[in-house]
């Protein structure tokens, strides 16, 4: 297996379980967001002010280009680039792919305080609309995990069990 990537809605935990399954697996860790928040030297709600989203979109899928070829590595992922259907057909060439996948409930109330990512400032039913879009092309990935009302352990035991199959 080269790596293993976290797809998923933003605020559904990849960043916490991507975390432990790298300990836990021996795997190195990589965020793509915090990758081209050191990139560029600001935060992304800044680069989606200064320069707008598409901007940004560019930015995270070369980012996540550059782990494509590499191995060993737990590469949790933004929100939007499991939802481009080609970043999920090169993850997937490249490694597994897992969509942590949480309920609209829980995230929005577990990013209540939220102030960094720009598309939870939208109406709820654009979130909405943007959750269900997204599932779309969250499901193509290979292996799926709820994680309503699970640990990060519970989550990680469970990723390890399918893992194997
Ligand atoms: C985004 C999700 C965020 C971040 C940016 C845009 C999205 O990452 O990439 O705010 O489009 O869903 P998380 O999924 O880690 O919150």
């Amino acid at each position: 297996m080269n790596n293993i990537y976290l797809v998923g809605f933003m605020g559904s935990g990849k960043s916490t379980v991507g975390k432990l399954i790298s300990q836990k697996l021996g795997y190195k860790f990589v965020d793509i967001d915090k990758e081209v928040e050191k990139q560029e030297d600001i935060t992304i709600k800044e680069i989606f002010e200064r320069f707008g989203e598409q901007y940004f979109r560019n930015v995270e899928k070369e980012k996540l280009k550059e782990f494509i070829d590499k191995s060993g590595y737990v590469v949790s992922t933004g929100g939007g680039l499991g939802a481009d259907k080609e970043m999920m057909d090169l993850m997937k060439s490249s490694g597994i792919v897992i969509w942590i996948d949480a309920s609209l409930d829980k995230i929005l109330k577990r990013c209540q305080n939220d102030t960094d990512r720009p598309l939870l400032k939208l109406p709820y039913e654009k979130i909405k609309d943007l959750y269900e879009k997204r599932r779309e092309v969250y499901k193509l990935a290979n292996i799926y995990i709820h994680t309503d009302d699970k640990s990060p352990l519970q989550i990680f035991e469970e990723i390890q069990r399918k893992l194997k199959r």
